[in-house]
C-alpha cells in the first residue's frame, strides 16, 4: 500500500527514548525544555511552550489572550474540527469566514467583513501545510486591534514572505501521529510575549509557580520527555523532509497537469509550503467522481483521503449551538465536496510517485 504517512523513527530517537526509559524523570523533564527551545528556533520565536496536544494548545492560545464568553473568534469554516472545538471550549463564541479555493485558506477580504466589536481574534488555519494570506491579516489585526492566532497543525516549518508559521501571531502546533513532525500526540504554542507565555507556562501545570504555589486556576497539559524525545530527533530531519515532501508533490503536479476535472494545488507566490498533504480537487467535469476515483486508487493500493468531507460546522452538535454563527461560505462547500489527499510523504519513491500518476491518469484520462 502507499500510504499517505508513514513514521520512521531513526537511531537517534531510540537512545533519547530509551534515555528516558533509563533515567525514571517520564513525565515533562528536561527533554520538553530542549525540544521547547529547538521547536522555538524553527518557528522564529523566543517561546515555545509544549503542550499535551494541538487541540489544548489552540484552546490555551486563546484563553491566554483573556479571549472568553461573549468574545468572536473568526476561523475557516473548512478546517479540521479542532480548529472550532478549542475556540468553543474556552468559551467564546464562532464566526466562519470562507476560503480562498485555490490556496483552501482563509479568505482575508471575507475576515474584514466579519469584525466587530466583539471581534478579539481571527485563527487563520495553514492547511495540508500551506500557509494563509497572512499579510492582510496581521494589517488588519493591527488596524482592529485583534490577535492572530495561527492554527499550525499542519504547517511546521512553512513560510510566508520567508516568515515563517507560528511567528506572525501566537502560533499552534500539533504533533500527532501524521503530521510533519509526529511524537504520537503533542502541541506546541509559540510566542514572543513573553506574559503570554508565563501564562501558559502556568496554566499547563495547574496555574503551580513554585511547588504548591498557586497563582492562577490552570490545568494539565503537561507534554512528557517521551514525546519530546521523539520530537527531538525529528526536528534535525524537518527541513530535509520538507524539502522531499515539496519535490514529490512538484513531481506529482508535473505529471497530473492537463487533466481534465482534476485541479492540482498551488503555492502562494512567495510562500513555502510543506505539503503536509497534497490535495486535488475532483469537479463535476472529471471522468469519475471523487468517490469512484479515491475507490479505483484502494483498488491499486494507494491510500486517499477527504480533508475534510463537510464544513466544520454541518453537524448538528455545532449547529444547535447558539454560539456558533454561520454565513453563506461557497468556496468551502465547495472545497468539501471536491477535495482528495494523495500521498506526498517523505518516503515515497520514484517509482511510487510514478504509480501514482499513472494509476490517476488511467482512471480519468
Ligand atoms: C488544522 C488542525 N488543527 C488542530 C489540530 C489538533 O491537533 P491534535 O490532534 O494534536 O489535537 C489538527 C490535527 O489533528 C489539525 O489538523
Amino acid at each position: 500500500m502507499i500510504r499517505l504517512s508513514e513514521v520512521r523513527l531513526d537511531e537517534r530517537a531510540e537512545d533519547l527514548v530509551l534515555g528516558v526509559l533509563r533515567s525514571g524523570q517520564l513525565a515533562q523533564g528536561p527533554l520538553v525544555a530542549q525540544f521547547e527551545k529547538e521547536f522555538a528556533q524553527i518557528a522564529g520565536v523566543s517561546e515555545a511552550i509544549a503542550v499535551s496536544n494541538g487541540t489544548v494548545s489552540l484552546e490555551s492560545a486563546v484563553r491566554a489572550m483573556g479571549i472568553g464568553p461573549g468574545d468572536e473568534v473568526i476561523i475557516p469554516a473548512f478546517t479540521f474540527i479542532a480548529t472550532l472545538n478549542a475556540v468553543l471550549q474556552a468559551g467564546a463564541t464562532v464566526r466562519f469566514a470562507d476560503i480562498s479555493l485555490d490556496t483552501f485558506t482563509i479568505d482575508a477580504a471575507h475576515v474584514v467583513s466579519l469584525v466587530n466589536d466583539r471581534t478579539k481574534a481571527v485563527m487563520p488555519v495553514h492547511l495540508y501545510g500551506q500557509m494563509a494570506d497572512m499579510a492582510p491579516l496581521a494589517q488588519l489585526a493591527e488596524t482592529s486591534n485583534i490577535g492572530i492566532i495561527e492554527d499550525s497543525a499542519q504547517a511546521h516549518g512553512a513560510e510566508y514572505d520567508g516568515r515563517p508559521a507560528g511567528s506572525w501571531g501566537v502560533g499552534s502546533f500539533s504533533f500527532y501521529a501524521t503530521k510533519n513532525i509526529a511524537t504520537g500526540e503533542g502541541g506546541m504554542v509559540t510566542t514572543n510575549d513573553l506574559d503570554l507565555a508565563d501564562y501558559l507556562r502556568l496554566y499547563r501545570n495547574q496555574g503551580m509557580r513554585a511547588r504548591y504555589q498557586y497563582e492562577m486556576q490552570g490545568s494539565n497539559l503537561r507534554m512528557t520527555d517521551l514525546q519530546a524525545a521523539i520530537g527531538i530527533s525529528q526536528l534535525a530531519h524537518l527541513s530535509s523532509w520538507n524539502e522531499q515532501r515539496r519535490e514529490n508533490a512538484r513531481v506529482l503536479s508535473e505529471g497530473l497537469q492537463g487533466i481534465t476535472g482534476l485541479v492540482t494545488p498551488v503555492e502562494r507566490t512567495g510562500g513555502r509550503h510543506v505539503f503536509h498533504q497534497y490535495t486535488v480537487r475532483v469537479t463535476p467535469e472529471a471522468k469519475v467522481s471523487r468517490q469512484g476515483l479515491s475507490d479505483e486508487l484502494g483498488k491499486k493500493e494507494i491510500q486517499s483521503g477527504i480533508y475534510y468531507p463537510k464544513t466544520v460546522y454541518d453537524y448538528e452538535c455545532f449547529r444547535s449551538d447558539s454560539r456558533v454563527k454561520i454565513e453563506a461560505v461557497p468556496n468551502s462547500v465547495l472545497a468539501a465536496e471536491q477535495v482528495l489527499s494523495l500521498p506526498t510523504n517523505q518516503w515515497l519513491t520514484q517509482s511510487e510517485l510514478e504509480q501514482i500518476v499513472e494509476a490517476i491518469r488511467g482512471i480519468l484520462d
